[in-house]
């Protein structure tokens, strides 16, 4: 007898129903469902199955979706396709995509069962991976940190490694993906906890400030200087300090930071005294360093002194596992926070968090999530209330492919609509990039990013040619 739980989906009764009976007649745990919206449900409601066996083809609903929404709700189950002849290259890309294997039909049901008993032995290891990483995973668990995903369990492993170690630590990743959040764990997690955790955002200093920021200066070094002044590294004394964007140094100020590293010395501006300091650098960036130094914009020596523990952080859109972690977690946050009754996603919304890239990533979807607790009357939260910028729910085929062409329409109108809502904003609160950001759901560093590339003037006027 076989152990192992199967979802069938098959649109032709009698081809579902002898199936289910095959199946069940070895032993396993079947249902079966009629079509691919019956299959979402079915997964979406919880997802424990070994192996879901679907027909590709199928109305409204087809069998690449339902693939998608079985690795989306849940990577480690299985998936066989069942193909007419003539869809073969539909099965080809099913495969791309993550299933397992295809039969063609028609197909004796000893051939399925043969392949069906082979994708629930793979299962069967990887729960035993899963088993074994998830023991691993509660020793590296930080508070307030969500994410199980492999990809995270490997960024929370050299997090925990490096807060017992002094090294120089490099964080990159997209903006919102947590940059800041893993700098402060190293931090409060090491032995300078109790010592100042100081962050500064390299770009965002005016460049002739940068090295005084930074390093201080002497009274008279330059003009406006009319007392000594303690630079941020002095603050940070005993304790870390957080250099985001480091891509945006100046030479000069990168020359600084070597000499810092190597000696551990500084030098205010305008001084001759070399000064000591006791502090970790943190460094983060969202931009690729190494590139950065093939153009010559940033220092080689200085780049391999900060690389010596590389935390890479990956997007939220390679690791969706998370998603569904985050969302509750963020739901529970702030309807606490905002003192609102217990709230959930309807499976379609559920369903829409998952498919989406998030190209703001962490931040994104936690303003989401903020925003809607916040505006949304009813305990069920519906696709709708989310405002996603998403093409219907479980489209067809047809229509997500359609959604690339339109992906690059929407794209533009956003980046309009976005450098102009800054400008606004800019405008509204006479130039206050605190205020802006906090209006504009964003980082300061993000609103000083986009205010870079979209190359807003200090007066914040729009320019003609917003559509460039
Ligand atoms: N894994 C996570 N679990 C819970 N919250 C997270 C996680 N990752 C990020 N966040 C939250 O998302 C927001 C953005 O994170 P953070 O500021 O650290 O991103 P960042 O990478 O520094 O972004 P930027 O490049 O824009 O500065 C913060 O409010 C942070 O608390
Ligand atoms: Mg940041």
């Amino acid at each position: 007898m076989e152990d192992g739980k199967i979802l069938v989906v098959e649109d032709q009764d009698a081809m579902r129903e002898s199936l289910v009976i095959a199946f069940k007649d070895e032993g396993y745990h079947v249902e079966g469902v009629c079509s691919g919206e019956d299959a979402l449900q079915r997964l979406l409601g919880e997802n424990q199955f070994d192996l879901v066996v679907t027909d590709l083809k199928m109305k409204k609903v087809d069998g690449l979706e339902v693939l998608k929404a079985v690795k989306a709700t849940n990577p480690l189950t299985e998936v066989v396709v069942i193909t007419a002849y003539g869809t073969i290259s539909t099965a080809v890309q099913a495969i791309r995509e993550g299933a397992y294997d295809y039969v063609t039909k028609p197909f004796r049901h000893q051939e399925i069962l043969r392949v069906a008993k082979k994708a629930i032995e793979k299962k069967g290891l990887k729960d035993r991976v899963r088993y074994l990483e998830g023991e691993v995973k509660e020793k590296y668990k930080f508070e307030g940190i969500v994410g199980t995903s492999n990809a995270m369990l490997e960024v929370l492993k050299t997090t925990s490694h490096v807060c017992r170690t002094e090294s120089t630590v490099l964080i990159t990743g997209e903006s919102g993906t947590g940059k800041e959040l893993i700098a402060r764990a190293v931090h409060y997690n090491s032995l300078r906890k109790d010592c100042p955790f100081v962050v500064i955002n390299c770009g965002a200093l005016p460049e002739n400030l940068q090295e005084s920021e930074l390093f201080g200066h002497v009274r008279g070094a330059f003009t406006g200087a009319i007392r000594d002044k303690i630079g941020l590294f002095q603050q940070a004394q005993k304790g870390t300090i957080l250099l985001d964007e480091i891509g945006e140094t100046l030479p000069s100020t990168q020359v600084k930071l070597l000499r810092f590293l190597q000696d551990g010395e500084i030098r205010p501006v305008g001084g001759n005294k070399a000064l000591y300091v006791d502090v970790r650098i943190i460094a983060a960036t969202n931009e690729n360093l190494e590139k950065a130094v093939e153009l010559g914009r940033f220092r080689k020596d200085l780049f391999y002194r900060i690389n010596v523990i590389r935390i890479h952080i990956p997007p939220l859109r390679e690791r969706r596992e998370d998603v569904a972690l985050l969302v509750d977690y963020f739901l529970e946050k702030f309807s606490t926070k905002l003192n609102k009754g217990k709230k959930t996603l309807s499976v379609e919304a559920k369903y829409a968090m998952m498919r989406y890239d998030w190209p703001g990533n962490i931040r994104e979807l936690q303003n989401t999530i903020e925003r809607v607790v916040a505006l949304t009357k009813n305990e069920v939260i519906q696709v709708d209330d989310l405002l996603l910028p998403v093409e219907e729910f479980a489209g067809s085929s047809v229509i997500m492919m359609e959604s690339d062409k339109r992906k690059s329409f929407i794209v533009t109108t956003l980046a309009e609509q976005e450098k102009i809502a800054i400008v606004d904003a800019l405008n509204k609160y006479g130039g206050n990039q605190t205020k802006v950001s906090q209006v504009l759901g964003i980082s300061t560093t993000t609103l000083w990013r986009k205010i870079k590339k979209y190359k807003i003037r200090p007066q914040h006027e729009i320019p003609d040619n917003i559509a460039e």
